[in-house]
Protein backbone atom coordinates (compact mmCIF):
# COMPACT_ATOMS: atom_id res chain seq x y z
CA UNK A 1 0.00 0.00 0.00
CA UNK A 2 1.27 3.65 -0.53
CA UNK A 3 2.52 5.57 2.52
CA UNK A 4 3.71 9.22 3.56
CA UNK A 5 7.10 10.16 4.71
CA UNK A 6 5.52 11.00 8.55
CA UNK A 7 3.80 7.41 8.48
CA UNK A 8 6.92 5.65 7.37
CA UNK A 9 7.07 5.51 11.06
CA UNK A 10 4.71 3.11 11.43
CA UNK A 11 6.59 0.68 9.50
CA UNK A 12 6.91 -2.40 11.03
CA UNK A 13 4.03 -1.92 13.47
CA UNK A 14 1.05 -4.05 14.20
CA UNK A 15 -2.40 -2.15 15.08
CA UNK A 16 -5.50 -3.80 16.85
CA UNK A 17 -8.40 -2.38 16.49
CA UNK A 18 -12.22 -3.19 17.60
CA UNK A 19 -15.33 -2.30 15.88
CA UNK A 20 -13.40 -2.24 12.87
CA UNK A 21 -16.40 -3.90 10.68
CA UNK A 22 -17.76 -0.94 9.57
CA UNK A 23 -17.62 2.56 9.93
CA UNK A 24 -14.94 4.93 11.72
CA UNK A 25 -13.45 1.65 13.56
CA UNK A 26 -12.94 0.86 9.36
CA UNK A 27 -11.78 3.69 8.96
CA UNK A 28 -9.09 3.71 11.15
CA UNK A 29 -8.09 -0.01 9.97
CA UNK A 30 -7.93 1.25 6.41
CA UNK A 31 -5.50 4.47 7.50
CA UNK A 32 -3.06 2.18 9.63
CA UNK A 33 -2.99 -0.49 6.79
CA UNK A 34 -2.09 1.74 4.47
CA UNK A 35 0.80 3.15 6.74
CA UNK A 36 2.51 0.28 7.15
CA UNK A 37 1.23 -1.71 10.01
CA UNK A 38 -0.48 -4.85 9.98
CA UNK A 39 -3.76 -4.78 11.11
CA UNK A 40 -5.58 -7.36 13.59
CA UNK A 41 -9.46 -6.34 12.61
CA UNK A 42 -11.97 -7.37 15.57
CA UNK A 43 -16.11 -6.84 14.89
CA UNK A 44 -18.35 -8.69 16.89
CA UNK A 45 -19.78 -9.07 12.85
CA UNK A 46 -16.83 -11.35 12.55
CA UNK A 47 -18.17 -11.03 8.64
CA UNK A 48 -17.70 -7.53 9.02
CA UNK A 49 -14.16 -7.97 9.81
CA UNK A 50 -13.33 -10.60 7.20
CA UNK A 51 -14.16 -8.19 4.23
CA UNK A 52 -12.38 -5.32 6.22
CA UNK A 53 -9.28 -7.77 6.39
CA UNK A 54 -9.84 -8.88 2.45
CA UNK A 55 -9.74 -4.91 1.60
CA UNK A 56 -5.92 -4.41 3.14
CA UNK A 57 -5.16 -7.34 1.78
CA UNK A 58 -6.16 -6.57 -1.61
CA UNK A 59 -4.59 -3.62 -1.29
CA UNK A 60 -1.71 -4.58 -0.89
CA UNK A 61 -1.61 -4.88 3.13
CA UNK A 62 -1.29 -7.08 5.49
CA UNK A 63 -4.36 -8.05 8.08
CA UNK A 64 -6.09 -10.58 9.87
CA UNK A 65 -9.77 -10.89 11.19
CA UNK A 66 -11.57 -12.17 14.75
CA UNK A 67 -14.69 -11.92 15.87
CA UNK A 68 -14.18 -9.96 19.42
CA UNK A 69 -17.59 -8.81 21.63
CA UNK A 70 -15.30 -6.46 24.00
CA UNK A 71 -17.71 -7.35 26.67
CA UNK A 72 -15.70 -10.23 27.07
CA UNK A 73 -12.60 -10.27 28.73
CA UNK A 74 -12.26 -14.39 27.19
CA UNK A 75 -12.82 -13.14 23.93
CA UNK A 76 -10.49 -10.18 24.00
CA UNK A 77 -7.40 -12.15 25.35
CA UNK A 78 -7.58 -15.35 22.51
CA UNK A 79 -7.93 -12.54 19.82
CA UNK A 80 -4.92 -10.49 21.64
CA UNK A 81 -3.42 -13.98 21.80
CA UNK A 82 -4.09 -14.88 18.43
CA UNK A 83 -2.82 -11.50 17.11
CA UNK A 84 0.63 -11.51 18.97
CA UNK A 85 1.31 -15.19 17.49
CA UNK A 86 0.00 -14.32 13.90
CA UNK A 87 1.56 -11.08 13.89
CA UNK A 88 3.98 -10.88 16.11
CA UNK A 89 3.38 -8.09 18.81
CA UNK A 90 0.74 -4.96 19.44
CA UNK A 91 2.16 -2.00 19.18
CA UNK A 92 -1.30 -0.10 18.71
CA UNK A 93 -4.24 -0.34 20.31
CA UNK A 94 -7.39 0.87 19.45
CA UNK A 95 -10.55 0.30 21.48
CA UNK A 96 -13.64 2.30 19.13
CA UNK A 97 -16.25 -0.56 19.47
CA UNK A 98 -18.88 1.49 20.54
CA UNK A 99 -22.65 2.26 20.47
CA UNK A 100 -25.08 5.06 20.77
CA UNK A 101 -28.21 3.13 22.82
CA UNK A 102 -30.42 0.11 23.19
CA UNK A 103 -33.66 -0.70 20.87
CA UNK A 104 -35.76 1.39 19.80
CA UNK A 105 -33.29 4.18 20.84
CA UNK A 106 -34.22 6.01 17.19
CA UNK A 107 -37.98 6.47 19.03
CA UNK A 108 -37.24 7.39 21.78
CA UNK A 109 -37.65 10.56 23.94
CA UNK A 110 -35.88 9.41 27.45
CA UNK A 111 -33.41 6.99 28.37
CA UNK A 112 -34.45 3.63 29.61
CA UNK A 113 -32.42 1.14 31.76
CA UNK A 114 -30.74 -0.83 28.67
CA UNK A 115 -29.36 2.71 27.43
CA UNK A 116 -27.08 2.41 30.49
CA UNK A 117 -26.35 -0.79 30.83
CA UNK A 118 -25.16 -0.99 26.63
CA UNK A 119 -23.73 2.74 26.78
CA UNK A 120 -21.22 1.59 29.91
CA UNK A 121 -21.03 -1.92 28.96
CA UNK A 122 -19.21 -1.61 25.22
CA UNK A 123 -18.06 2.23 25.72
CA UNK A 124 -16.76 1.97 28.81
CA UNK A 125 -16.20 -1.82 30.16
CA UNK A 126 -15.89 -2.62 26.67
CA UNK A 127 -12.82 0.12 26.40
CA UNK A 128 -11.56 -1.26 29.87
CA UNK A 129 -11.83 -4.90 29.10
CA UNK A 130 -9.35 -4.00 26.03
CA UNK A 131 -6.93 -2.18 27.59
CA UNK A 132 -6.78 -4.56 30.77
CA UNK A 133 -5.74 -7.54 28.06
CA UNK A 134 -3.70 -5.23 25.74
CA UNK A 135 -1.25 -3.11 28.34
CA UNK A 136 0.11 -6.16 30.15
CA UNK A 137 1.47 -7.00 26.63
CA UNK A 138 2.91 -3.51 26.27
CA UNK A 139 4.24 -3.09 29.90
CA UNK A 140 6.26 -5.95 29.03
CA UNK A 141 8.01 -4.37 26.20
CA UNK A 142 7.87 -0.82 27.26
CA UNK A 143 6.43 0.21 24.21
CA UNK A 144 3.08 0.85 23.01
CA UNK A 145 0.40 3.35 21.86
CA UNK A 146 -2.98 3.55 22.94
CA UNK A 147 -6.31 5.49 21.07
CA UNK A 148 -9.19 5.33 23.02
CA UNK A 149 -12.02 6.84 20.73
CA UNK A 150 -14.15 9.02 22.57
CA UNK A 151 -17.01 11.74 21.91
CA UNK A 152 -16.73 15.48 21.60
CA UNK A 153 -20.26 14.69 23.27
CA UNK A 154 -18.22 13.71 26.33
CA UNK A 155 -17.20 16.86 26.37
CA UNK A 156 -19.87 19.37 26.64
CA UNK A 157 -23.52 19.21 26.08
CA UNK A 158 -24.37 20.78 22.73
CA UNK A 159 -26.00 18.49 20.28
CA UNK A 160 -26.27 15.91 23.32
CA UNK A 161 -28.83 18.19 25.55
CA UNK A 162 -31.33 20.82 25.43
CA UNK A 163 -34.55 22.03 26.76
CA UNK A 164 -37.19 19.67 26.10
CA UNK A 165 -35.11 17.68 23.66
CA UNK A 166 -35.49 14.82 26.15
CA UNK A 167 -32.73 12.46 28.09
CA UNK A 168 -32.15 9.61 25.14
CA UNK A 169 -28.43 10.55 24.67
CA UNK A 170 -27.30 11.44 27.97
CA UNK A 171 -26.24 8.10 28.84
CA UNK A 172 -24.00 7.65 25.66
CA UNK A 173 -22.40 11.17 26.46
CA UNK A 174 -21.65 10.66 30.29
CA UNK A 175 -20.09 6.63 28.68
CA UNK A 176 -17.81 9.12 26.46
CA UNK A 177 -17.17 11.74 29.37
CA UNK A 178 -15.68 8.34 30.69
CA UNK A 179 -13.84 7.22 28.42
CA UNK A 180 -12.07 11.05 28.26
CA UNK A 181 -11.42 10.32 31.88
CA UNK A 182 -10.45 6.78 31.80
CA UNK A 183 -8.02 7.92 29.21
CA UNK A 184 -6.43 10.85 31.55
CA UNK A 185 -6.17 8.43 34.32
CA UNK A 186 -4.61 5.60 32.57
CA UNK A 187 -1.87 8.06 31.15
CA UNK A 188 -0.52 8.67 34.43
CA UNK A 189 -0.08 5.23 35.01
CA UNK A 190 1.13 3.74 31.61
CA UNK A 191 3.93 6.88 31.41
CA UNK A 192 6.24 4.70 33.00
CA UNK A 193 6.15 1.87 31.05
CA UNK A 194 6.65 4.44 27.60
CA UNK A 195 3.13 3.68 27.00
CA UNK A 196 1.46 6.61 25.44
CA UNK A 197 -2.61 6.68 25.62
CA UNK A 198 -4.65 9.21 24.29
CA UNK A 199 -8.09 9.93 22.77
CA UNK A 200 -9.52 10.90 19.89
CA UNK A 201 -13.22 12.16 19.47
CA UNK A 202 -14.88 12.54 16.61
CA UNK A 203 -17.44 15.26 15.92
CA UNK A 204 -20.63 13.84 13.54
CA UNK A 205 -19.91 11.46 10.98
CA UNK A 206 -21.88 9.66 8.81
CA UNK A 207 -22.01 6.49 10.02
CA UNK A 208 -25.05 3.98 11.22
CA UNK A 209 -24.71 5.37 14.49
CA UNK A 210 -25.27 9.11 13.39
CA UNK A 211 -28.31 7.70 10.95
CA UNK A 212 -30.26 6.25 14.29
CA UNK A 213 -29.50 9.76 15.82
CA UNK A 214 -31.15 11.21 12.62
CA UNK A 215 -33.92 9.11 12.78
CA UNK A 216 -34.43 10.40 16.36
CA UNK A 217 -34.25 13.85 15.34
CA UNK A 218 -36.80 13.10 13.12
CA UNK A 219 -38.98 10.81 15.06
CA UNK A 220 -38.88 13.64 18.04
CA UNK A 221 -39.22 16.54 16.33
CA UNK A 222 -42.90 17.00 13.52
CA UNK A 223 -40.60 20.04 11.61
CA UNK A 224 -38.32 17.35 10.32
CA UNK A 225 -40.60 14.93 9.19
CA UNK A 226 -40.39 15.61 5.52
CA UNK A 227 -36.76 14.99 5.68
CA UNK A 228 -35.25 12.02 5.21
CA UNK A 229 -32.53 10.70 8.04
CA UNK A 230 -29.45 12.14 5.53
CA UNK A 231 -30.69 15.99 5.12
CA UNK A 232 -31.43 15.99 9.01
CA UNK A 233 -27.69 15.15 9.45
CA UNK A 234 -26.47 17.58 6.58
CA UNK A 235 -28.72 20.30 8.03
CA UNK A 236 -26.73 19.70 11.47
CA UNK A 237 -23.63 19.33 10.30
CA UNK A 238 -23.77 23.00 8.58
CA UNK A 239 -25.69 24.80 11.36
CA UNK A 240 -22.85 23.51 13.72
CA UNK A 241 -19.50 22.92 11.91
CA UNK A 242 -17.44 25.99 11.72
CA UNK A 243 -15.83 23.73 8.34
CA UNK A 244 -18.90 23.54 7.29
CA UNK A 245 -18.45 19.95 6.54
CA UNK A 246 -18.71 16.17 8.11
CA UNK A 247 -15.99 14.15 9.00
CA UNK A 248 -14.82 11.05 7.82
CA UNK A 249 -13.91 7.62 8.90
CA UNK A 250 -10.76 8.39 7.31
CA UNK A 251 -10.30 11.75 9.05
CA UNK A 252 -10.60 9.64 12.29
CA UNK A 253 -8.00 7.38 11.29
CA UNK A 254 -5.62 9.82 10.26
CA UNK A 255 -5.89 11.43 13.64
CA UNK A 256 -5.06 7.89 15.11
CA UNK A 257 -1.93 7.60 13.04
CA UNK A 258 -0.66 10.72 13.83
CA UNK A 259 -0.91 9.64 17.95
CA UNK A 260 0.64 6.32 17.20
CA UNK A 261 3.52 7.83 15.64
CA UNK A 262 6.83 9.10 17.21
CA UNK A 263 5.98 12.69 16.29
CA UNK A 264 3.12 12.12 19.08
CA UNK A 265 6.00 10.69 21.62
CA UNK A 266 5.39 13.71 24.37
CA UNK A 267 1.59 13.78 23.95
CA UNK A 268 -0.26 11.54 26.09
CA UNK A 269 -3.42 11.68 28.40
CA UNK A 270 -5.02 14.01 25.42
CA UNK A 271 -7.86 13.78 24.10
CA UNK A 272 -8.07 15.56 20.21
CA UNK A 273 -11.24 16.66 18.90
CA UNK A 274 -11.74 15.88 15.41
CA UNK A 275 -14.79 18.06 15.24
CA UNK A 276 -14.60 20.56 12.39
CA UNK A 277 -14.64 23.30 15.41
CA UNK A 278 -18.36 21.86 16.58
CA UNK A 279 -17.05 22.22 20.17
CA UNK A 280 -14.28 23.68 21.40
CA UNK A 281 -12.66 22.94 24.69
N1 LIG B 1 -20.54 8.34 14.04
C1 LIG B 1 -20.26 9.42 14.75
O1 LIG B 1 -20.70 10.53 14.42
C2 LIG B 1 -19.40 9.31 16.00
C3 LIG B 1 -19.09 10.50 16.68
C4 LIG B 1 -18.29 10.44 17.82
C5 LIG B 1 -17.80 9.23 18.28
N2 LIG B 1 -18.11 8.07 17.60
C6 LIG B 1 -17.57 6.83 18.16
O2 LIG B 1 -16.80 6.15 17.16
C7 LIG B 1 -16.88 4.72 17.38
C8 LIG B 1 -17.37 4.06 16.10
O3 LIG B 1 -18.63 4.61 15.76
P1 LIG B 1 -19.31 4.38 14.34
O4 LIG B 1 -20.06 5.62 14.00
O5 LIG B 1 -18.34 3.81 13.41
O6 LIG B 1 -20.40 3.28 14.78
P2 LIG B 1 -21.02 2.06 13.96
O7 LIG B 1 -22.26 1.71 14.68
O8 LIG B 1 -21.07 2.36 12.51
O9 LIG B 1 -19.92 0.90 14.17
C9 LIG B 1 -19.68 0.34 15.43
C10 LIG B 1 -18.98 -0.99 15.26
O10 LIG B 1 -18.79 -1.55 16.57
C11 LIG B 1 -19.18 -2.91 16.53
N3 LIG B 1 -19.61 -3.35 17.87
C12 LIG B 1 -20.77 -3.04 18.52
N4 LIG B 1 -20.82 -3.67 19.69
C13 LIG B 1 -19.66 -4.38 19.80
C14 LIG B 1 -19.12 -5.23 20.79
N5 LIG B 1 -19.81 -5.52 21.92
N6 LIG B 1 -17.91 -5.78 20.58
C15 LIG B 1 -17.22 -5.52 19.44
N7 LIG B 1 -17.69 -4.75 18.45
C16 LIG B 1 -18.90 -4.18 18.64
C17 LIG B 1 -20.31 -2.97 15.52
O11 LIG B 1 -20.52 -4.29 15.03
C18 LIG B 1 -19.81 -2.00 14.45
O12 LIG B 1 -19.02 -2.63 13.49
C19 LIG B 1 -17.82 4.52 18.57
O13 LIG B 1 -17.09 4.36 19.76
C20 LIG B 1 -18.61 5.82 18.58
O14 LIG B 1 -19.12 6.09 19.85
C21 LIG B 1 -18.91 8.08 16.49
Amino acid sequence: MASSAMSDQLQGMVAAVTGAGRGIGRGIALVLASRGPAVSVSDIDSEAAASVAGEIEAAGGRAVASEVDVTDVGSIQTWADSTISELGKIDICVPNAGVIGAAKFNERKDYNSDDWRLTWGINVQGMVNTTDVIAPHMKERRSGKIVNIASHGGRAPRGVAEPGRGTVQIPYAVSKAAAIQFTHLLAIELGQYNINVNAVCPGRLWTPMWEAIALNHKALNPDLAELSAKEIFDRNIKATMPLGREQTPEDIGKAVAFLASEDAAQITGQALNVNGGAILN
